[in-house]
């Protein structure tokens, strides 16, 4: 039976290739949909401001790199710093895209 045999060869394609190679960008998204839960409990996803900045809509690439300024101490905070320390390349990939997509007009980022 040889359909049935190229879908389980798919399977099996599909199952590894998503353990090994890295994740495309839709479900990169997803999974910085995920990783986001813990920001929004102090970053609300609105351009809002009220003392905690917004972070819906900054660049991924500027995102990526505010987050690597708080990992390496280059930007000051303690709340940041520790937040930016549990996240690898890859989350922080992640959460940069998401926020990026839930992106509204008027956020411009300070610190780029
Ligand atoms: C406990 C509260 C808290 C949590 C949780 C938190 N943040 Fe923050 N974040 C802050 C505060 C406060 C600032 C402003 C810090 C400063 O003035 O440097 C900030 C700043 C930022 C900035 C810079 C924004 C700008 O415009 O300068 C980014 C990007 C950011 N956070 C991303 C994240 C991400 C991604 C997560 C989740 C993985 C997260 N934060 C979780 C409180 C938090």
């Amino acid at each position: 039976m040889p359909g049935k045999f190229c879908f389980i060869c798919a399977m099996l394609v599909l199952i590894a290739s998503h353990s090994i190679l890295p994740l495309n960008a839709n479900e990169l998204k997803e999974y910085g949909e995920y990783l986001s839960k813990e920001c929004s409990v102090c970053h609300k996803n609105n351009a809002k401001t009220e003392g905690i900045p917004s972070i819906v809509g900054i660049e991924p690439d500027s995102f990526i790199k505010i987050l690597k300024s708080y990992k390496n101490g280059t930007l000051k905070n303690e709340t940041m710093i520790s937040v930016a320390k549990s996240l690898d390349d890859e989350q922080m990939k992640a959460l940069a895209l998401y926020f990026h997509s839930l992106k509204q007009p008027d956020k411009t980022c300070q610190k780029q």
